[in-house]
């Protein structure tokens, strides 16, 4: 476990699906140096979401590379299977999407019940309602900013009001707001001001750079904590 404590600081989470998948390790180590204190994994299974990624053997092979908290959002269905695979793989944070089944409230108390932290997923057309049913089981809620499954999408900007919602229904709860799609350096202010703490940004932070040229990672996220506020 690399997750220690809470804190509603802002938190860069680069996702590693704007990466050069040849070379995986080399990217994680970079953008960790550079300042990123998550890293963020996208696992699709070709199914929930129209593209696919890699599994648990991949994300397993990851941790070493990754002394921060590795983020692990899993885009699959069925999904309950599998988590004892991710959980062994070494994630501190699983995530695990609303829409994926029809026992959300199970799912997350089997991500703890594995030690991690637990992770719920809501893709833009879902209502946060039910949310207030599983407060008590979540650590984090990944507000999605785009549709899931491909990295360079525009944001969709009714998002913003619901992190607002959720960040007023969380109150001083120790739950994370994480927001996941579409940051930007133009996005990031507002997304922070409804109440988001957690930002994952694929191409805002890889665009420009490679492991050759980390520092322009270094400058990406400097930037996007910058124009954070
Ligand atoms: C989308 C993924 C995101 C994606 C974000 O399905 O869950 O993590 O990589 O990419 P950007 O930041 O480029 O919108
Ligand atoms: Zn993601």
């Amino acid at each position: 476990m690399s997750y220690t404590t809470f804190d509603r600081g802002v938190k860069i989470a680069p996702s590693i699906l704007s990466a050069d998948f040849a070379n995986f390790g080399a990217e994680c180590r970079a953008v960790e140096a550079q300042g990123a204190p998550w890293v963020h994994v996208d696992v699709m299974d070709g199914h929930f979401v129209p593209n696919l990624t890699f599994g648990p053997a991949t994300v397993k092979a990851l941790r070493p590379h990754i002394k921060g908290v590795m983020d692990v959002h899993l885009m699959i269905a069925p999904v309950d299977a599998y988590l004892p695979a991710y959980a062994e793989a070494g994630a501190d944070v699983i995530s695990a999407h609303y829409e994926a089944g029809p026992h959300i409230h199970r799912t997350l108390q089997a991500i703890r019940g594995l030690g991690c932290k637990a992770g719920l997923c809501l893709n833009p057309g879902t209502a946060i309602e039910p949310v207030a049913y599983l407060l008590d089981q979540v650590d984090l809620i990944n507000v999605m900013g785009v549709n899931p499954g491909f990295g360079g999408q525009k944001f969709i900007r009714s998002q913003l009001e619901k992190i607002a919602a959720l960040r007023q229904m969380i109150g001083a709860r120790e739950i994370h707001i994480q927001i996941d799609g579409g940051v930007a350096r133009d996005t990031i202010a507002e997304i922070r001001a409804a109440g988001a703490d957690v930002f994952v940004a694929g191409n805002a932070v890889f665009s420009g750079g490679s492991v050759d040229k980390p520092q322009v990672y270094g400058d990406n996220i400097a930037a996007l904590v910058a124009a954070a506020g």
